[in-house]
């Protein structure tokens, strides 16, 4: 049994873990949906699971206010914005983003949250995020306040907490459901939530292969980012966690990288085709960004007999809806 830090109650779980019938048929395999788009309305996907402990960190800290960062559309930083408003925290976003983009999707949620805007180009960000994320820390500290600065996607020691405290609800699905999965697959961002799903799923003993499909960087890129977040947490928490800990160092991270496209928010016509299948023929909508392109890559692999032996596969559904707004002329509307 594990162990948790502090944690507040953010997320509407246990979400639900569904089969998709019509997929399973067509492929002959089945295929399993672990709704986590559904851990909220404007508060959902993967990122609530994390911030549950992030959060907690920083109230435990006594901080008021909290700095993040991402795209001018991450799913993170909007859910971060409205939670702030829900805790009575100030939020400052640092986004990345060259255009003048009009408020739409979840930059748009951020704006009717209330959160600071910082809009930066893209070069600059990428070569002074530590830097532009300081500024921004120091502003607020310049007005009084106490700022928790929370790193892209949440994914570090801390946040990677949501989806080892999610194995167990996984746990509970597969009970229920009387299955024992092959394969759990999910997109891979900034590398947390697989983190935490692989790290989970060793600590819970389970042989289930725990695979991330990449949406931007490559294999090696996450491999080392994933267990990077590992090594902070075992850092963080051994004394929580005493020679559990050493899982850190010794499980496996698998990284597909085939599907990652034209790049970060950038998808092939193909991914809209099976974000627009999907909806039609099992009414789950999928994103532009991240599911689309990892959903997309599942099937392609299962039909291409690269999971030859899979008879119960797990997707996990991180949320990401608010991202096809701003896409909606690849749509073709
Ligand atoms: C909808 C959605 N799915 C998946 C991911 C990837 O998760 P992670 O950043 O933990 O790799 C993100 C964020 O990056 C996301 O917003």
């Amino acid at each position: 049994m594990l162990s948790f830090p502090p944690r507040l109650n953010l997320a509407q779980t246990p979400t639900p873990m569904q089969r998709l019938a019509r997929v399973s048929d067509e492929l002959g395999v089945n295929i399993w949906m672990k709704r986590d788009d559904l851990t909220g309305c404007t508060l959902s996907g993967n990122k609530v699971r994390k911030l549950e402990f992030t959060l907690a960190e920083a109230l435990s800290q006594g901080c008021d206010s909290i700095v993040t960062c991402g795209g001018l559309q991450s799913n993170h930083c909007r859910a971060t914005a409205l939670l702030g408003a829900q805790l009575g925290l100030k939020v400052v976003l640092v986004l990345r983003g060259e255009t003048e983009e009009a408020a739409d999707g979840n930059l748009l949620l951020d704006y009717l949250a209330g959160a600071e805007v910082r809009q930066y180009p893209v070069r600059q960000f990428t070569q002074s995020l530590p830097d532009l994320l300081e500024q921004a820390a120091e502003s607020l500290r310049a007005e009084g306040r106490k700022p928790f600065v929370i790193p892209t996607g949440a994914s570090d020691g801390i946040g990677i907490w949501g989806y080892i405290a999610a194995t167990k609800e996984l746990g509970a699905d597969f009970s229920r459901e009387r299955i024992v999965p092959s394969h759990i697959v999910m997109a891979t961002g900034s590398g947390g939530t697989q983190a935490g799903l692989t790290l989970g799923a060793y600590l819970q003993g389970w042989k289930t292969q725990v695979i991330g499909m990449a949406v931007c960087d490559d294999e090696h890129y996450f491999q080392q980012k994933v267990r990077a977040d590992m090594l902070d947490w075992q850092q963080r928490y051994e004394s929580l966690m005493g020679g559990k800990a050493k899982a850190a160092e010794d499980c496996n991270i698998l990284v597909n990288d085939r599907y990652i496209g034209p790049g970060y928010a950038r998808a092939d016509k193909a991914v809209f085709e099976t974000i627009r299948w999907l909806a039609r023929t099992e009414g789950v909508v999928l994103d532009p960004v991240y599911t689309g392109k990892a959903f997309h890559g599942l099937l392609e692999e299962v039909r291409a007999g690269r999971m030859a032996d899979a008879k119960d596969i797990v997707f996990v559904h991180t949320g990401g809806v608010f991202g096809n707004f701003p896409q909606r002329e690849e749509f073709g509307f």
